[in-house]
Parts: C-alpha cells; structure tokens; sequence
C-alpha cells in the first residue's frame, strides 16, 4: 500500500461494528433526559465559576456576556455538525472513531493526539479551577495553607507547586482505576447541585445589581469581545462527550443529537445570566480572578451564599473533572486498538478491576504534575486552541462529506447546509486567531510532536494497514 493510500484510508463501519462485537455489550439504557443531563455534567466547572472572572476582568468587561453568546454560538454550529457525525456512526467513541471511519488515518490521529490535549490539558485546568474554590472553602473555616503549597511557580513567585490541584487529580485517578463508575444517579446529584448554585447565584445576585456597572459596557471593545469569547469558551467544552454514550442510547440516532443540542443550549442560557449578574454586582474592574462567584457575595457580607457556592463549586468541578478523566485513557484505548498506540500499554484492563489502568495512571500523573506547575491562564488556551481547531476540523468533515459520500444514510442531517458548517468554521477559527500567536505556536509543536509519533511507530502498527486492502470507495460505502 503506498504512503499516500494509507494516509487517506478510512475504516470500514464494518470494522467498527466489529470492535463492538467483541467488547461487553452496553446496554441501551439512556433517553434524551438522561443524555441531556450528563451533557450538562460534562459542561458546567471550572469555566463558569472561575474562568469568568479573567475574562470579564481583563478581556471583556460587562460585554462577558456578548463573548459567551459568540462562543455558544460557534459551540451551536459545531454541535449541529458533531450531531451529524453522532448519528451517523453511533458507537462508543468520538471525533477520534468518526475522523478514521471517514476522512482517513491520517487525520484520525491528528484529532486524537488533539483529544489527548483537550481532555488532558482540560484536567490540569479543571484541577487547577478546583484547588481555587477548595482554598476558599477552607478559609472560610479559618484554614490557612501556606503560599508555597497552593499556587504554582509562575502565578506566585514564592510558590513551587499547588498541591491541592494535583491531590485532586491523584483522587480521581484512584477512583477511576478500582473503577466506581460515575453513575446515573451520581451524576444527576451533581448535575442538580450544579444548576441549584448556578439559579441561585442568578437569582440571588440580581438582587445586588447596580446598573451603573454595566458601563461602559464595552470597555475593550470588540477586539476584548472576541478575546473574551475565545477564552470563555473553556466553560462550554464537555458538550461532545454526549457523543461517547452514544452505544447506550436507547435512539441514538434521534436522541445524542437531541442530548448534545438541549445540553449546549441550557448552558448557554445560565452563562449569559451569570455573566450579567457578575458584571452587575462587581465592577469589572475589581472582578476576583480566582473564586469570582464566591467573591462577588462575600462582598456584600452575604457569608451564606459564599458557603453555598464553594461547596457547590467543588462539587461541581470534581464531577467535570471525574468525565474527562475517564474519557483520556478511552481515547487512548481506541487508538491503541487500532494499533497506533502500543496496545501493551495503552489496551489492556486491569485483571480485577477491568479498567485501563495503566494508560488511567499515567494520565493522572502526567495532569497532576502539569496542574501542579502551570498557571490555569495558560492551560485554558491552550486547550481551546486545540478544541478550536477539533471543531474547525469536524465542521469542515461534514461540509466535505456531504460531497464524498453523498449516499451514506444519515439519520441527522445539520440544518442550513451549507450555512452552518461554513459557519461553524468561521466562528471557531475566529476565536482561534483572537488567541495570540503563542497559542498557535504551542498548538504547531504540539501536533509536530505527534506527526512525528504516527511517521516513526503508528504507521507502521496500523491494524487497518495491516488488514486486507479494500479500495477506498468500497471502504467508504460499506
Ligand atoms: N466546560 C468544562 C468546565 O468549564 C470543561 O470545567
């Protein structure tokens, strides 16, 4: 097989139902409230209860609530066209598994080495968002960790390393490899405290708005808008994981995209109210960069809420962090089933506990320490460049595959074609380029590191390269 034809070529779905075949069978248990309410699970975290207060302090001002509209909307247009894909091919997985059943190999690895920097780097930041509110909870009983332990180097000159982040992120890992499943029931306690808190900060902190802080509404301009957008759009990531249940939907097909769509849109609307109450309570100017929720109560003496939301923010955040933690040793696991990863390490299950492991505790490790190191600034950019750039990628599938393979059955179609794939390109890459050269320069060496992975081991362990040819409009098809 030449370069070029291993590079393109895709796997047959019948390959994939194969894979299926022999794993232990889900059962199709969940309905569109129930894939709604794990989206909302995966979503709300660290990005509205402390990314907000960085953007609206030193990007957006009041007009936070404008760059939450713009990122709702480019998430909109990408979840339209994730939903496209979710249906189509409605087996455990992700952009990872869609990417190899339809644009190749090639880019199939691209957008898993990109996963591995969304859900890794993703973790770091979450932990990092987490250890923010935890510190408040304990000052709010009197307990004082010293600086040196609690932030990392570059935030806090006199720090080496923030424990607290990095504990958490060692908690979880534990818990994810003797394998408690987050359960159904689990997770719609979180999902129910987390909209409790977010109502409440709403409803409450309508009550200490002053108008008069609003203005000037725009006090970055346009140009703070857009870099606002790009930096808030942390809080919406998770909405795709809708997309990795679908083999336990009862109706894939018509309820993930239901799930994906119902989940982003709640979001969106909580955040805009966030965001309105926050800028309407605080002056932007004097926004707190690390507990911004919490922070705006307590300025008014209101010691209940500040309780309320602390505890519910670290919940919250923990049952985030809890999804993406789970779903990176996955995304290692399908890859290394499709033998570009070492399957030694990255594709085997514990004897007892039959979870991955191996590829569950190096993830934890490699994100404690990183949560530990880096300040949450940085990791947040860089994994919404790298998030961006899925999206810039998923929509642009749909747009050519919709020309490709004009005839596979698709159970949803995004609306206004061609209007929001184009869009959701538009938008996403927008928000790409409102990130600093920096963060592309991150994201170029990040995917230069992995095209050197795929050229020296992956290519050569391909399963698919391996298996018996089929010529590439006949693997499309079947
Ligand atoms: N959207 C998730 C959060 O904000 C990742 O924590």
């Amino acid at each position: 097989m030449s370069l070029v034809e291993q590079l393109f070529r895709v796997k047959p779905i019948a390959m994939l139902e194969a894979d299926l075949a022999g794993e232990h069978r889900l059962r199709r248990a969940l309905g569109p409230w129930a894939l709604t309410s794990l989206g909302v699970g995966a979503i709300i975290g660290a990005g509205i209860f402390v990314l907000t207060g960085l953007a609206a302090h030193e990007y957006a001002g009041p007009a936070l609530v404008l760059s939450f509209v713009i990122a709702g909307l480019g998430c909109a247009f990408a979840a339209l066209c994730y939903a496209e894909f979710a249906a189509m091919i409605p087996v455990a997985g992700s952009a990872y598994t869609y990417a190899y059943a339809t644009l190749g190999e090639l880019l199939a690895w691209i957008i898993g080495w990109d996963l591995i920097l969304e859900y890794g780097m993703a973790s770091a930041t979450v932990a990092h968002g987490w250890s923010k509110y935890f510190l408040h909870l304990l000052e709010l009983f009197g307990i004082h960790l010293p600086p040196a332990i609690t932030s990392d180097p570059f935030s806090t000159p006199e720090a080496y390393f923030n424990l607290p982040a990095a504990g958490i992120v060692l908690v979880v890992t534990t818990i994810l490899v003797i394998g408690i499943r987050e359960s159904a029931t689990f997770n719609a306690t979180m999902v129910a405290v987390k909209l409790a808190v977010i109502l409440f900060v709403i409803f409450m902190g309508a009550q200490y708005v002053n108008p008069q802080n609003w203005e000037p509404f725009l006090p970055f301009g346009w140009k703070g808008v857009a870099a606002g957008a790009a930096y808030v759009f942390f809080a919406y990531i998770g909405f795709d994981s809708v997309s990795t249940q679908a083999e336990e939907a009862r109706n894939p097909q018509r309820d993930v995209p239901i799930g994906i769509i119902a989940s982003l849109a709640i979001c969106t609307a909580l955040y805009i109210g966030v965001a309105a109450v926050l800028t309407g309570m605080v002056p932007y100017t004097e926004i707190d960069v690390d507990a911004p929720l919490a922070a705006a109560f307590a300025r008014y003496g209101f010691n209940a809420a500040v309780l309320i939301i602390s505890v519910g923010a670290v919940a919250g955040i923990t049952s985030v962090l809890l999804v993406l933690m789970l779903s990176q040793p996955r995304v290692f696991f399908a890859m290394a089933r499709d033998g570009l990863l070492p399957e030694e390490f990255f594709g085997r299950v514990h004897p007892r506990f039959r979870t991955p492991h191996r590829s569950t505790i190096l993830t934890g490790t490699v994100v404690a320490i990183v949560a530990g190191l880096l300040p949450i600034q940085a990791l947040a950019e860089m994994v919404n460049i790298g998030t961006l750039f899925a999206f810039v990628v998923v929509c642009s599938a749909v747009l050519i595959m919709r020309y490709t393979n004009p005839d596979q059955p698709r159970p949803f179609r995004t609306p206004f074609f061609p209007l929001v794939p184009i869009l959701g390109i538009l938008f996403n890459l927008g928000m790409m380029f409102s990130l600093g050269s920096h963060n592309w320069l991150r994201l170029a060496a990040w995917l230069a590191i992995g095209l050197a992975i795929y050229f020296a081991y992956s290519r050569h362990h391909s399963r698919l390269a391996k298996s018996k040819a089929i010529p590439l409009r006949r693997a499309r098809r079947s």
